[in-house]
Parts: C-alpha cells; structure tokens; sequence
C-alpha cells in the first residue's frame, strides 16, 4: 500500500483528483491512502495566516516557515509513535527530475511520503534548512504551486503498485518500462473517417503482432526520442529491426539532393 499525506495551502486543488478514476478505485480498494492536510489549519493566529512578504523586498508572497514545520511535527508525530518512517518530498523546479525509475523508488518504498507543497514565490529557505526535504522536479517549467507535481507522483507511483491496475502487463510494456516508447494502440472501430486499423493487428497471430509492436515502439523512439536509443544493448532482434527502421527513413520526408530514395 502507498500512504501519502500533503500538506497544501489549496486542498481543493489535489481531493478532487484523488475522487477520480484510478486513484478512487486505489483507495477503495486499500491499495492507496491519501491524507490531505490543510496547511491553515497548523496556524496559530486568528487570521491563519501561512505566508508574508519576501525579506529584501520583491514580488509574490513566501510560505512561512513556521505552520509547514508544526504541520510536519504534527502529522508524522502519530506515525513515528508506531514505529513508521517518514520521507519527506518537496517538490521544486530545483530538485532530481521525476521520471519513470524514480516513481518506481517511491511505489517500492515501504516508508510513508509526505509531500510539502509550496504555492506563491516559494517557501522560506528554513524549511529546506531544518527538514532537508527530498526534492523533486516534475520538469523544467514554473507551475503555481506543488499540487500538481504532489498528485503527479502519487498518480505515478500509486499505478505501479500491485493490485492498482486491472491488468499488471500495461506496466511493463508501456513507455519508459524499458527506455523505449510504446506502440500505437488501436481501438473499433476497425475503420474511422477512412483510416483503418492496421491488418497485422486483425491476424489473431501473438507472434507477428508482437514483432510489429515491437518495431512500431523502436520506429518510434528512433523518431521522437532517438536519445533514449543511444548506448543502448540491443538484441539482435532489435538491432535487426532498428537497421531496417534506420534504412526506410522518415516517411513523407522530403529525399535529399541527389539522393534516390
Ligand atoms: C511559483 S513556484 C516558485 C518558483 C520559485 N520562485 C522559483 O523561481 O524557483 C511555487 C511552488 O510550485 C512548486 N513548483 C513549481 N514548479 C515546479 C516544478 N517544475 N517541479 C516541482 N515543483 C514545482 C514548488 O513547490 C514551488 O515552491
């Protein structure tokens, strides 16, 4: 089971994600707990303030320091009484990437995750000061707050967790399982607006629509993310169909100069 809490300033931007779809079935059926945690409810002043403006001037408001640190004191007091551990995640544009690897680290963690999300410029500085919390980036962008990237590692780790998924094989053959990307899928109609399902997928024959899938997923690393192919240990199978791959080129794509195609 993975047991999160959040710490948020913005409830209602992370519960309504965790009342759909695959994250609600996780948590019915015991595979998945989510604690969301009001920032404001760990204030002590009669207007529940939780941020102020920056020391040194500047623009944008900074999360106190003061209600996140009672926040964490408060919440992993109770865990720590029965012997569990803490990991504390926050995520920041300044952390270790999040990636498919890193989400299988958080779903194999037997420790519970707490994530501290920042909203606003930021957070004081002493949070990182006294909690050295786990950063963690979603990307090189700026988002408002760690809400989103907070609900992107829990969706991420919690459908790798045993029982999450209705049929275990989509995580391993699905993109980044292996550094690879995955197969076009297809669904009936067999035809739409005059497009139709490719034929080998209609065979009923495993071996030849496993071969097929299986160059489809290097055709299309080789084009999107030929980085993720790089240094790579090939099978002869692969390398075989890579070089083909490789020799057909870009269909569509313009044949250069003097070059027969
Ligand atoms: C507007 S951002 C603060 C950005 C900060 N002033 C800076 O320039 O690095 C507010 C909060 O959103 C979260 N956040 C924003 N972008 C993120 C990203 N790419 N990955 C993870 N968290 C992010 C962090 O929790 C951050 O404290």
């Amino acid at each position: 089971m993975l047991r999160c809490d959040v710490i948020t300033l913005f409830p209602e931007m992370v519960t309504p994600v965790l009342e759909s779809s695959m994250l609600k079935r996780a948590r019915e059926k015991g595979l998945l707990e989510v604690n969301v945690h009001n920032l404001r409810d760990f204030t002590v002043d009669k207007h529940r303030v939780a941020d102020d403006i920056p020391y040194g001037g500047g623009a944008g408001m900074v999360m106190k320091a003061e209600p996140i640190l009672r926040a964490v004191e408060e919440i992993r007091r109770p865990y720590e009484q029965t012997g569990e551990t803490v990991r504390i995640l926050f995520p920041s544009p300044q952390g270790r990437p999040f990636s498919q690897a890193y989400a299988h680290d958080l779903a194999a963690d037997r420790r519970r995750l707490l994530i501290l999300c920042g909203h606003y410029e930021g957070v004081d500085e002493r949070v990182r000061l006294a909690l050295n919390p786990e950063e963690v980036s979603v990307g090189d962008y700026i988002l408002t707050g760690g809400e989103l990237p907070a609900l992107i590692l829990i969706d991420a780790a919690s459908r790798l967790m045993p029982g999450v998924l209705g049929d275990p094989s989509s995580i391993v053959e699905e993109s980044f399982a292996e550094p690879l990307l995955e197969y076009p899928h297809y669904t009936r109609p067999a035809e739409v607006r005059g497009l139709a399902v490719p034929d080998v997928l209609l065979s009923g024959h495993h071996e030849v629509i496993r071969r097929w899938r299986r160059r489809e997923a290097l055709r299309i690393t080789y084009h999107k993310r030929p980085d993720l192919l790089k240094d790579r240990q090939l099978t002869i199978e692969d390398q075989q169909m890579l070089d083909d791959i490789i020799r057909e080129g870009v269909p569509g794509a313009p044949v250069p100069c003097g070059e027969e195609r």
